[in-house]
């Protein structure tokens, strides 16, 4: 029989999950259909969406904005990191067990250091916003080495706040909150946007010293182009500009692994899915 998956958000039409997971169930002659799912944003819409996809008979679901916090508060057993993200992106139906799972974070590791070829381990790592984005980042990258973490977001409390509340997880890598402003004096060498400011008109407002000769700028955003953070990035002279469309490729290749136990090659996938940032 084929087994069935599929990711729910809302807005949901433009995204790239079915195209994905269709390339990774091909490559490994996975049995699986994956279709999208518009929740209803109104109260217990995610909840009823999802019991309707269960008693179907399906078997796992991605979970993109705005349902995250309610796919962490629908599940029955949470990992690390989708507990210390307060946030799920991926679910697993195992008889009456529902296990959340987020694989944000993870993927955007793998993208960085498989698909870029860069190592995060010893470098000084600037993530900017201190929202969702940023909390589900913050244990893969302590986990992968980093020197040290800096979380820089326009309300400097938030930053401080999550900073301090993350710092017993960090595996020993010092972390530390501040707002955009206090960054002048300061260098690194990954520099992640995780603000929301990509996905709206608005600028965001940086020094451009930040980036190390050689750095990488990353915005976790995919398919916008050169975003106002790129951009600025790109003036300043760093030479890695990237958007998130390898941590989308990533993150599904997770959830997929997790589900059928098998891992996709996700060569072919990025390669699809990759267009020029002009
Ligand atoms: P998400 O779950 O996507 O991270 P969020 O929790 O709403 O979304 O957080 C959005 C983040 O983007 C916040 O850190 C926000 O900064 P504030 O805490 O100061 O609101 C940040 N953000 C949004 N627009 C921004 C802008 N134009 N410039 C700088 N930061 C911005």
């Amino acid at each position: 029989m084929t087994d069935r998956y599929a990711v729910i958000g809302n807005p949901i039409d433009h995204s790239k999950s079915p195209l994905i997971h269709g390339l990774f169930a091909q490559a490994t002659g996975q049995d699986m259909a994956y279709s999208k799912l518009l929740g209803e944003t109104t109260p217990g819409g995610f909840a009823r969406a999802v019991d309707a996809f269960r008693a179907e008979g399906g078997r796992g679901i991605n979970v993109t904005v705005p349902f995250k916090t309610d796919a962490f508060a629908y599940a029955t057993e949470l990992s690390p990191d989708a507990q210390l993200a307060g946030a799920v992106n991926a679910l697993k139906f195992e008889e009456g067990r529902v296990l959340g799972q987020n694989f944000d974070g993870i993927g955007l590791v793998r993208d960085v250091q498989a698909n870029l070829g860069l190592s995060i381990k010893g470098r000084r790592v600037l993530i900017l916003g201190a929202g969702g984005a940023t909390r589900g980042a913050l244990l893969p990258l302590a986990r992968a080495g980093a020197n040290a973490i800096v979380i820089a977001n326009r309300t400097a409390d938030k930053a401080r706040a999550l900073a301090q509340d993350f710092a017993p997880n960090a595996h020993g890598v010092a972390v530390q909150g501040c707002g955009l402003d206090a960054l002048e004096d300061q260098v690194f060498d990954l520099v992640f946007n995780a603000t929301s400011a990509s996905l709206g008109a608005e600028s965001l407002v940086i020094s451009p010293s930040v980036f190390a000769p050689g750095a990488l700028a990353y915005d976790l955003v995919y398919g916008k182009g050169l975003t106002p953070f790129l951009r600025l990035a790109r003036d300043a002279g760093c030479s890695q500009v990237v958007d998130g469309v390898g941590m989308l490729v990533e993150q599904a290749a997770e959830a997929f692994a997790w589900w059928r136990g098998v891992r996709p090659d996700t060569r072919d996938a990025v390669a699809k899915l990759t267009v020029p940032l002009v």
